[in-house]
Formats: structure tokens, sequence, C-alpha cells
């Protein structure tokens, strides 16, 4: 155990974190526990961190040599030590004209190519130039895909919504649960749908099962066969698969296998939001995606807002034994957000091994969850507030509505705030009573109820405040986030670019099918799983 280990351990308990003593304690708070980047503005100030700690948590990132691992990921070392490969999702979204080596080639030609073939596709569908299989042009785009293939893009297209193009629909078919698809087919007219077809490894279930279904519906609404290759486009590392599957070699945008799935909404894996928002509104993602990549290479530590974020994650995770962390969007369009990062969390850092393979010897990653503000606050905030458990949150804000209405925006912001006060302050049992009493109840009563409407306070929170919801800070903010998990991964000395804990259950899905599918008991499983494959059969 290191001694700055030991020295954060001791440093956890001392009384004077209590973030409300600490801002008693230091005027200038505010304004010194803030950093500024890329559009996105990060007040961290109401975290149990004094600056002693700040000091012991940068001395931690410097202990697992941060800076050097901060390279390492964007110059596209083997970060990814059980696949052999890096993690150069930096390199989707980085400049024309850089250079960026993968096994001594440069990449970003592929990347470029690709990108020309992107807008090159997005003017053929826009112009009408591409046409169905009855000569009508596209008006649905139907974007197939699952985990990293969906979720992320997902966050994109609600965000940018006020950017879509009124001339197109698209529609998220993930589930292999048979109601997903068949309710959006419901929505669907044959003669104008574009299939994106986007797996990386082009052998996903859910996705594979899905396509097919497409495929099978366009077939009974009268597309020929030989018109297939008009209503699907894929976005695939696994090109022979895609061309087995049908699809025209020159509608697979190409994925490449050093970008993780979880990682690669920067790709061509979001081509069906590129055909709703517009290519110029992707180009400025990337762009603002592009600005915090820069900010994280180049901010000193403790003036770095991913790395900042992770070590404070770390120190609840670590040291307040807190077991989740909640985000909290305070943005109708960032709804999705914390389904997304779940994923890029979750399966990043959700590892019980370090690089060399020996086991942790302390907790990894947390569960992340969260939900919509305000909606939450009618919700489980209540668990916030006054439950048993410590719960970092996020709250993320933005100073503009995309679509405002009245003082609407104001009331959503003014609640983000609220939000975040009522955490850090709380209120003492004895205030809860003499407010009682001042309102004229009777001093036993209001004993009496106290307890249960005293709030404890001192719940940390960040407040991450974007200027205004545009494709440039919604691209920071989604990058900001991929690197905050990289911080933790660093510190926690694990691989967050592998996921080889949801193999197992692939393997297993495989073999139940099988007995299901096949007549007759099978004894192949546990007493548990035969039983249900008993009931399901009869
Ligand atoms: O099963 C997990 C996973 O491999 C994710 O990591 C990935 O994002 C998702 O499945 C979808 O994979 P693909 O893009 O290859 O279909």
């Amino acid at each position: 155990m290191s001694s700055l280990h030991q020295q954060l351990q001791q440093h956890c308990s001392n009384a004077s974190l209590n973030i409300n003593t600490l801002f008693d304690s230091d005027t200038s708070r505010a304004e010194r526990y803030t950093i500024e980047a890329a559009g996105l503005f990060l007040d961290y100030s109401r975290n149990r961190a004094s600056d002693e700690t700040l000091k012991l948590l940068t001395a931690l990132a410097e202990e697992c040599n941060m800076a050097r691992a901060i390279e390492a990921l964007q110059s596209g070392s083997d970060v990814n030590n059980t696949e052999c490969r890096p993690a150069l999702h930096t390199a989707i979204r980085a400049k024309a004209g850089s250079d960026i080596k993968v096994n001594g080639r440069n990449v970003m030609p592929d990347v470029e190519t690709t990108r020309q073939q992107i807008k090159a596709l997005c003017d053929k569908v826009h112009s009408g130039e591409w046409k169905g299989y009855t000569g009508k042009p596209i008006r649905h785009i139907a974007s197939i895909g699952i985990g990293g293939s969906h979720l992320g893009v997902n966050v994109v297209t609600d965000a940018l919504a006020h950017h879509a193009n009124p001339d197109l629909s698209l529609h998220y078919i993930v589930n292999i649960d048979p109601v997903d698809i068949s309710s959006k087919l419901d929505q669907l007219d044959p003669e104008t749908t574009l299939f994106v077809i986007v797996s990386k490894s082009f052998g996903t279930l859910e996705t594979k099962e899905n396509a097919l279904t497409a495929r099978r519906w366009l077939n009974e609404q009268g597309c020929p066969e030989s018109d297939f290759h008009k209503h699907f486009i894929a976005v695939s590392a696994n090109v022979d698969k895609a061309v087995a599957f049908g699809i025209a070699e020159e509608n697979i945008l190409p994925l490449w296998d050093w970008v993780g799935g979880r990682y690669s909404l920067w790709s061509a894996v979001s081509f069906g939001a590129i055909l709703l928002l517009g290519y110029d509104t992707y180009e400025r993602m990337l762009n603002g995606a592009q600005a915090m990549d820069e900010h994280f290479r180049t901010a000193p530590l403790a003036e770095n807002m991913p790395v900042m974020m992770g070590l404070l994650s770390v120190w609840y995770n670590r040291y307040f034994q807190s077991e989740s962390h909640a985000i909290l969007s305070y943005a109708h369009g960032l709804r999705q957000l914390p389904n997304h990062l779940q994923q890029v969390d979750m399966e990043s850092v959700g590892k019980g091994v370090k690089l060399d393979g020996s086991p942790v010897d302390d907790n990894t990653g947390t569960i992340i969850w969260g939900g919509e503000g305000t909606n939450g606050q009618h919700a489980y905030h209540q668990l916030l507030h006054q439950g048993t458990r410590l719960i970092p949150a996020d709250f993320i804000v933005s100073l503009k509505s995309p679509a405002p209405q009245g003082d609407q925006h104001t009331w959503l912001f003014a609640n983000a705030l609220a939000q975040a006060r009522a955490l850090m302050t709380g209120k003492t049992e004895d205030q809860v009573r003499e407010e009682m009493i001042a309102k004229g109840m009777d001093a036993a009563e209001a004993t009496r109820l106290a307890p249960h409407k005293m709030v404890p306070g001192n719940r940390p929170s960040n407040i991450l405040l974007m200027s205004d919801i545009t494709p440039e800070t919604v691209g920071a903010l989604l990058a900001l986030y991929e690197h905050k998990v990289y911080v933790q991964s660093v510190i926690f000395g694990i691989n967050a670019f592998d996921q080889w804990g949801v193999e197992l259950g692939k393997v297993l899905g495989d073999e139940i099918y099988s007995a299901l599918q096949h007549p007759g008991d099978s004894d192949d499983f546990d007493a548990a799983t035969s039983s249900l494959i008993k009931r399901f059969k009869a």
C-alpha cells in the first residue's frame, strides 16, 4: 500500500472535510474550485475536498504517471493490452491533416476518406439522388445497432434534435425483443426507408436478428431481393460479414479495430444521426470533442477537467466506499446520457484485475445511474437527500435552452441549483423544529417530526455548465466523460478498453437458445436453468 494511499485514507475521515465548513473557511472557494474548457464550466466546489485533498489526489495521479498515460492514449500506444491494440477514439475526431500512427502507419488518411464517404452519402440522400426500390427519395432512417452502436448516437440525436432535417425521421431499433422492431416498422414506409446496420463486429445477435427481420419485412412489403441494396447501408469493421449479408461494398462505411465500440460515436456509427442532423452538425461536434482532447492533453493535472472529475470519483469510490454515482441531466435533450455513460463507465472500469492480470486490491468501477431533472426530483431524489448512502452527483445544466418557452428554462436552472444546494447545506433537526414551532406547531409535535424532516447535507455534487446546447458543447461533454473514465482506469491500473465479462453470457445464450429449440429434455444445465427451460417449452 503506497504512503499516498495511507495519507488519503487518514485524510478522508478528517472532520474539516464538511463541504459547508470548507465554504465558511474560504471565501474564494466558489471561484477557485472551477475549471473552464471547450465551452464547459465545471464547478466542483460542492465536494468534500480541501486544498489538501486536491494536493493528495493530484499526487496520486502523478504517482500513476497520468500525464504519460494521457499521451499514450492519444498517440496510439496499445493501451488495450488484452487485445493488443490502441484505443484511438481521439483519432476519429482529430483534425484533418493530423499524424496519428497505428503500427507505424498514419491512420488519418483512412479517417478522412471515410468522412468524405459519409458526406457523399449524406448528399446523395438529402438531394434525393438515393432512391428506394420504387424510385422515391429516402424519408425514414432506421438505425439498427446496440450498445456502443446505439447509446451515444442516441444521446447526440436527442440533444441536437433542434438541428434535425424536418424531411427525415430517424428510428433506433435496438432490442432483440420483437416488440421493439415491430413498433418501429409500423411507423416506416418500405419505399422510403433506409436501414443503417451498425455493428463493429457484424456478429452481434440483436443486430443480426433485427437486420434479418428488416430484410424480410422489406421483401414482404414488395421490395425485390435485387433492390435490397437500395435500402441498406452498413457501418462495420467486418466488411466481409456485411457483404455476406448482402450489402453493396460501396455502401459499407468502415470502422477500425483500434476504436472501441463504446467510444465509436465519433465515427460512421453515427451515420443515421448525421443524415438527420446534417454533416456540418457532425463536424461541429467533432470540433467540440477535439477541444476537450486538447485540454485533456495539455492542461496541468490540477486544472484538467477530466482529471479532476476522475480523481473526485476515485476519492468517493475508494475512500468513502460510495457505491454509485448519479448523472442528473437538467436538459431534456440529454435525458439518455446516463444510459450512455453506464456503458462508457461500467463496461470500461467494471474490472477485477489489473493490467498484469493480478487481482485489484480495492474498489474499481461504481454504478452509474441517473436521469432527467426535474423529473428525478419527484422520484429518486428522496434517497439522495435523506437515504443512508453517499451518492456523489453530477448536475448537467445549460445556460440557455434550445427551445425556450416563457421562463421555463429559468425554473429548470433554479431547480438544478436548488438541488445541489439542498444536498450540500441540508437542514439540521434544530432548524427544522424551530421552523415548525415558528409556524405555530405545538413543541412536542415539532420534536416528534423533526428527525423525519431534517436533511443531513454535506452530500457532494459537481455542476457542469454548458454555455448552450450546441454540437460543440455536446461533443465536448461526451469526450469529457470518456476521458474521466480513462483517468479512473489509470488510477485503478486496469484496462479500460476490453469487456471480456460480457462474453460468457453470449455463449450461454447460444447454448440455451439451442436447448429451447431442441425437442426433449436437456441435462446440460444447472437445475435452476433446466427447470425454466422446461417451463418455456411446455
Ligand atoms: O456485448 C458488448 C458489446 O460488444 C459492446 O461492447 C458493443 O458496443 C456492443 O456489444 C455492440 O457491438 P457491435 O457494434 O459489434 O454490434
